[in-house]
């Protein structure tokens, strides 16, 4: 048991039409429950940490407690920088034993993100670590803008195949209409299919990458509006829709506001429930259970990946 690369699971998945839950961590109780569902539904895992994580719980103990999960429950498990922003996070990354690391210059011009993702694929390969990188954007439906003008910042297919040919990345990130947080649409909810299709055409080697890949499930934005929460409008990616891009070529699939929005439910109805208490364990126990039985939700009916070990 070990920290692994994605290459095999993702080679597997490219294959069988399912996807990898790539899930972000930020402490204990969410590792335990993410490591918790994979185990139970046996299904690769992959464990992302961003920037922000790594300022809030310290890159040490968050090593650890992915060491931690994989000693308690016996998965190989990869460990995964998300939203690299430089080469410099990802040195560091690669020097304290991630396995992936994900290199975004989708904020730069064609060119430049080819330069500073060649210069990761260069560090981390030497060091065997596998590269994600990101073309295209993902506009904000607070970006407020019509549809038409977000698809100008999706994925160019002829692009992402040259793209991928000059850096020699490991998987691709693409823009297809998703976006973070809890309020990816404002009407009907849309992903540019036919792109995504012409992209895996072009390149059916390469592992795509979701990312902004929430559902925003209703029922954990009712229970944070029933306590106290507010929440207002919140909408997600359908899950019909994240099973389909698994036919074309999507691999992984990254994970984080159905998370949050799993835990702050939980914990926001106990305390509102059992105003006495104040004993941490008390809603933090809830809360992992509940990652635990949304993750395990995600791996069998939406990603597929149940029994794929
Ligand atoms: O893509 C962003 C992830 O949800 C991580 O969010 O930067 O607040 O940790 P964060
Ligand atoms: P969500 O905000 O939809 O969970 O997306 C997370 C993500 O893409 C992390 O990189
Ligand atoms: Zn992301």
């Amino acid at each position: 048991m070990a920290l692994i690369t994605t290459k095999e699971m993702f080679a597997k998945a490219l294959q069988s039409d399912y996807a990898v839950g790539a899930f972000n961590v930020n402490n204990m109780e969410i590792i335990q429950g993410i490591a918790n569902a994979a185990k139970e539904e046996q299904a690769p895992l992959i464990l992302q940490v961003s920037a922000g994580a790594r300022k809030y719980a310290k890159p040490a103990y968050l090593m650890k407690l992915v060491e931690a999960a994989i000693l308690d429950t016996g998965l190989d498990i990869a460990l995964h920088l998300d939203h690299g922003e430089d080469f410099d996070i990802c040195k560091k990354c690669v020097d304290d034993g991630f396995t992936s690391v994900m290199i975004d210059g989708s904020k730069y011009e064609f060119t430049e993100n080819v330069r500073v993702t060649k210069q990761v694929v260069e560090y981390a390969h030497a060091h065997g670590v596998v590269v994600e990188a990101e073309l295209g954007k993902l506009a904000g439906v607070e970006d407020d803008v019509k549809v038409d003008a977000r698809a100008a910042t999706f994925t160019v297919p002829e692009e992402a195949a040259e793209f991928v040919a000059k850096t020699g990345v490991d998987s691709l990130a693409i823009a297809i209409g998703t976006s973070h947080g809890a309020y990816k649409f404002k009407g009907e909810p849309y992903l540019d299919f036919e792109r995504l299709k012409e992209i895996h055409k072009l390149i059916p080697q390469i592992p795509l990458v979701l990312h902004g890949a929430s559902t925003v499930l209703p029922e954990f934005v009712k229970k944070c509006n029933d306590y106290g929460g507010d929440i207002p409008g919140a909408q997600g990616v359908p899950e019909e829709m994240i099973s389909e891009a698994a036919k074309y070529g999507i691999c992984k699939v990254n994970i984080d506001t159905d998370l949050r929005l799993a835990m702050t439910a939980e914990v926001r109805k106990f305390i509102a429930e059992h105003p006495a208490e104040f004993d941490p364990r008390k809603y933090l126990g809830p809360a992992r259970d509940a990652i635990q039985k949304m993750v395990q939700h995600k791996i069998r009916n939406v990603l597929n990946a149940s029994n794929t070990l």
